[in-house]
């Protein structure tokens, strides 16, 4: 039997990835955080000296990435880039990638050997349209523009970072908007929510509700 696939779509800094990680906990299945696929790309790309519009150069990297995720730890050739693959220079450097046809190619089948039993929460932009779009549970979780900056601006203060090297609350919502609009906008595998998805809006829900939300649509469809 096909391990089930529990897909979660939705934009950047909507909940998704905490929620998407707590969701596989509850269920003891695993987790694939696919964005971490397009930032190692990145990462290792700029590493590599590769450019970042280079469409076949970024592709080699994509297909032989030398990644590890040992424990909560993610590698690349070793070297531990846990950290340093959420700076924001990466998270704008993988939507660049991430728009080249044959990166995204290059990364499904990786994508797809995630699927194994007892079940994979799956959690990303194309879950649910291109790499498991036979995926039984299809949710896409979503917040308002305004509050993804509040908790991403929330997130930073909580990281201890200091006021003078910390972006405004303004700034990080006019990054928000144009990385929201460069994923939807592509036209591989563009952002956007399935017919066949349960929209999740996390706007007015704490992580625990949004979680809870998203068992409850797990629970009716499984
Ligand atoms: O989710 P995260 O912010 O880590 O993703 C980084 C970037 O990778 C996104 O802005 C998006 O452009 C790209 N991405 C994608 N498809 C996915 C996951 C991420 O295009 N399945």
């Amino acid at each position: 039997i096909a391990a089930p696939v529990i897909a979660i779509d939705g934009p950047s800094a909507s909940g998704k990835g905490t929620v998407a990680q707590r969701v596989a906990e509850t269920l003891g299945f695993h987790f694939l955080d696919s964005g971490a696929l397009y930032r190692l790309t990145a990462l290792a790309a700029l590493r590599a000296g590769v450019a970042l519009d280079d469409e076949t150069g970024v592709a080699a990297v994509a297909a032989t990435l030398p990644a590890e995720f040992p424990g909560d730890r993610i590698l690349l050739a070793g070297d531990d880039v846990t950290e340093a693959i959420r700076a924001e220079e990466i998270g704008v450097g993988a939507s660049k990638v991430a728009a080249l046809p044959a990166v995204r190619t290059a990364l499904l089948e990786r994508q797809r050997a995630y699927r194994r039993l007892p079940g994979l929460v799956a959690d990303g932009r194309d879950m649910g349209s291109v790499v498991f779009p036979e995926a039984p549970v299809k949710v896409f979780l979503t917040a308002s523009a305004e509050a993804r900056a509040e908790r991403r601006h929330k997130q930073l203060i909580g990281k201890g970072m200091p006021a003078n090297m910390r972006p405004l609350l303004q700034d990080i919502l006019q990054e928000l908007r144009e990385r929201d609009a460069r994923d939807a906008a592509r036209s591989v595998a563009p952002l956007k929510q399935e017919e066949d998805a349960e929209l999740v809006d996390t706007t007015p829900l704490g992580i625990d509700e949004a979680v809870a939300a998203v068992l409850d649509i797990v629970r009716r469809k499984l």
